[in-house]
């Protein structure tokens, strides 16, 4: 299976609105080039999955966030039927920036399903994980509240519980397990990936590098030789 790079633009203004296109465009280009080699998965700001979404053709356009709810009665929601019509491609769940009931989780995994929309859903910590494997979302991401945003990578600051985290994954669904929270470099990846991991999920260290392209170009020359 090749490897994930999720990049979750959050909400950062160096990556939202006018910037969110223009590192799409970028991302797209190197998702096309490289396709062989790594599949890219691309979480802008929610107020800019549409404006993004028509130049995503090699790239999975994926939400921040998704509610468990149906097109109608409901207020301020993220609708997954309306996430489909635009292109999106899937979801980002239960992250420990936007935590949702585990019942929630349940409910809206089986809402993307029925849609044919994929499911990641992170997870804290090990315990977590075992309960959200049971669910069977696509993916299941590991990500240390404590390390978000700060540089150190969990792939190597918690290697051994990224280890027990894949073997909870294997053991208990077919979910591909992914890790993030600091992931700053193609190394990182490199690491992510040889602790069984298939792939990461990177915001801070990818929207604040001054030259997207090259960041990765990086990560990807890396993959190759794992
Ligand atoms: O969803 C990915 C994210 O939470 C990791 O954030 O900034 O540590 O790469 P960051």
């Amino acid at each position: 299976m090749k490897p994930i790079i999720a990049l979750n633009l959050k909400t950062y203004k160096k990556s939202s609105m006018e910037n969110s296109l223009s590192i799409a465009k970028t991302v797209e280009i190197t998702a096309k080039k490289h396709k062989r080699y790594a599949e890219f998965i691309l979480a802008p700001n929610t107020l800019d999955l549409k404006c993004v979404s028509e130049y995503l053709k090699n790239t999975k356009l994926f939400s921040q966030h998704v509610d468990p709810v149906e097109p109608g009665k409901s207020t301020g929601k993220i609708v997954p039927y309306y996430l489909k019509k635009i292109g999106v491609k899937g979801s980002i769940i239960n992250h420990s920036e936007d935590r949702m009931k585990l019942q929630e989780i349940k409910n809206v995994i089986e809402i993307l399903n029925k849609f044919s929309l994929k499911s990641l859903v992170c997870v804290e910590n090990l315990k977590e994980a075992k309960k959200i494997a049971k669910l069977s979302p696509t993916y299941i991401a590991f990500e240390d509240p404590k390390l978000i945003g700060t540089g150190i990578p969990i792939s190597r600051a918690k290697s051994n519980d990224v280890k027990k985290f894949v073997n909870i994954v294997k053991r208990n669904s077919d979910a591909i397990p992914l890790c993030g929270a600091g992931i700053s470099s193609a190394e990182d990846v490199k690491a992510a990936l040889e602790l069984g991991t298939e792939g990461v999920l990177i915001a801070s260290a990818f929207v604040k590098s001054r030259n997207k392209k090259s960041f990765l170009e990086k990560i990807i020359k890396t993959i190759k030789g794992v």
